[in-house]
């Protein structure tokens, strides 16, 4: 529709000038008040006609393209969801933040530039050349002198302005990441010296600044040079076509007609150059949008997980990240029901471990089974669906403590969030003045560390799942509270699988085993009893 649209418009405009010959000699010189009048009613129907195909163009075609961003948004995200963790976390927040706000705006940007406007410019050409060839071809030829200039400036400047809006988009992403970054550590920032952030913030936002300007001076020399270009076209028209006139071989009309069309013909050029130069524009802007929707997604066929009956088991098990070993050769065997305490040093890998239990890194080495069958091969939806993990970083989001609580039950009642309240210590919620509907503030400012970690384990209670983990869960409680909850805790998991990882020994002393994990490798699996004997 905006393409038919489009032809109108241009149709009704190569019309219009065309007419300009008759109302010339036909009206002004020969003074023929009938053809006054014809070429009245003419003129108003072809700009009726105009207004329609514009309307028609300027609103189906942004239709169109805020549908196709609506869906490239709505993409993006499920591949933030969906995509495989290690991709993901293989890269900076900002970056991934920066293309789906920014790049995706110079992408609507660039298409409102090269979609229909510049296919109407292409018709208007096509029309105003025609117009152009029926008055005079001498003098079109005359024209076409201007052409070289055309191509080198929209070479050079071409290649200039890709290079540049490409480097505008990066440091866009420098700035995002840089926001982001300060923001999440403002306290730390206050209390250390701002020093160091300030000046890499003045760096980044400086580099913007510079190829911004750059790419707004190739811009403005790039259309200046065109203009010149266009300048030569008309210079040497005006000197054959006033020859012409002067010696008969074409009339006063002829020349305007030609003129107005060929105003219009450099508009629609220049506008069509821009274009092309968005062409280039837009692929670095596409590559890099590219690039988040071809992170590959989390594997959602495989068998699917029914039951966890008898045993998770890791045979020779190694994880590389980047160019570190975070685990070398893990074997061992975690039975149903067991209680498996994990200790060890901070950074020997204890964290990474049950990372691979829920199945967030798939590129691990040798196999880990789940009653066996081997992880890779099992639904991850589905397994993750009996896991239920108190995690080091908790995850608190700004929404009401209802919303938080539903991710780990979506249907939970009212009864059932109380009760898993109540086991995780964390009452206190219900008393707050809005209670459940209370909002929590951005990654759970409003609450104390305690607080949000009694929060995220309410959400293990209220999942039920058949294997718990509980990475470092209770360590900023204090010691009382944390033996308390500890307790309900392997209460009320008795027959459940519970895997603790702590630096507070004391709240292993129910586990059946203790591993012992140092520089990415399980040292020592002892019992609880000859674990607490060595102590
Ligand atoms: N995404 C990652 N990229 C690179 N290295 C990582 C990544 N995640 C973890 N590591 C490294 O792997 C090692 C083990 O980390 P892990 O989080 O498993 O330790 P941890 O035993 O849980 O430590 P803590 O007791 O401090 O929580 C560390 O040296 C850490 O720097
Ligand atoms: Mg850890």
């Amino acid at each position: 529709m905006a393409l038919l649209g489009s032809l109108i418009e241009a149709g009704s405009l190569a019309g219009l000038t065309y007419l300009v010959k008759d109302i010339i000699d036909r009206v002004f010189i020969e003074k023929d008040l009938e053809k006054l009048k014809f070429v009245l009613i003419v003129v108003i129907s072809l700009a009726l006609f105009k207004q329609i195909g514009f309307i028609l163009k300027e609103y189906v075609y942004p239709y169109a393209l805020f549908k196709v961003l609506k869906q490239l948004r709505q993409e993006i995200f499920l591949k933030l969801i969906n995509g495989r963790y290690s991709d993901i976390q293989s890269r900076q927040f900002g970056d991934i933040l920066s293309r789906s706000t920014n790049d995706l705006e110079a992408f609507r940007n660039s298409m409102i530039l090269v979609g229909v406007d510049f296919i109407t410019q292409l018709f208007t050409v096509v029309g105003m050349i025609g117009v152009l060839i029926y008055r005079d071809y001498q003098l079109f030829l005359i024209f076409l002198i201007a052409t070289p200039i055309f191509a080198l400036s929209f070479n050079y400047f071409g290649n200039k302005r890709k290079k540049y809006s490409q480097k505008v988009q990066e440091s866009f992403a420098e700035y995002t990441q840089t926001v982001n970054q300060t923001l999440s550590g403002l306290e730390t920032i206050k209390v250390f010296s701002k020093k160091v952030i300030e000046s890499i913030f003045e760096k980044v936002n400086q580099n913007l600044f510079k190829n911004q300007r750059k790419n707004a001076l190739y811009d403005v020399l790039y259309l200046s040079s065109l203009e010149i270009a266009s300048y030569v076209g008309v210079a040497g028209i005006i000197l054959y076509g006033g020859i012409s006139i002067i010696n008969g071989r074409i009339t006063t009309g002829d020349l305007f007609s030609f003129l107005s069309a060929l105003l219009i013909l450099v508009n629609s050029l220049q506008i069509l150059q821009r274009g092309a130069i968005q062409f280039k524009v837009l692929t670095p802007v596409v590559l890099r949008i590219k690039e988040i929707l071809n992170i590959s997604t989390e594997q959602e066929k495989g068998i699917e997980f029914k039951e966890f009956r008898e045993k998770i088991e890791f045979k020779k098990v190694y994880l590389k990240i980047g160019q570190s070993n975070i685990l070398n050769n893990i074997n061992t065997v975690i039975k149903k029901g067991q209680k498996i305490g994990v200790v060890g040093h901070t950074g020997s890998g204890k964290s990474s471990f049950i990372k691979l239990i829920y199945g967030l890194y798939d590129n691990y080495e040798g196999y880990i089974y789940f009653d066996n069958i081997e992880l890779r091969q099992i639904n991850i939806r589905t397994l993750r669906e009996k896991i239920g993990v108190l995690s080091q970083d908790v995850f608190i989001f700004n929404d009401t403590v209802r919303n938080n609580l539903l991710i780990a039950k979506p249907d939970a009642t009212d009864e059932e969030i109380n009760q898993a309240l109540i086991k995780a210590k964390a009452e206190f919620i219900l008393k707050l003045p809005n209670g459940l509907e209370t909002i929590l503030g951005e990654r759970g400012s409003s609450l104390s560390g305690g607080e949000r970690q009694r929060l995220a384990l309410a959400r293990v209670y209220l999942k039920d799942p058949q294997i718990v983990i509980i990475d470092e869960g209770t360590s900023a409680l204090d010691p009382k509270t944390e033996e308390e909850v500890i307790n309900l805790l392997y209460n009320h998991f008795k027959d459940r699988t519970l895997i603790i990882v702590a630096h507070r020994i004391s709240t292993l002393k129910m586990c059946d085993r203790i591993l012992i994990f140092e520089n990415g490798k399980i040292i020592k699996d002892q019992t609880s009893r000859e674990f607490f004997d060595e102590k």
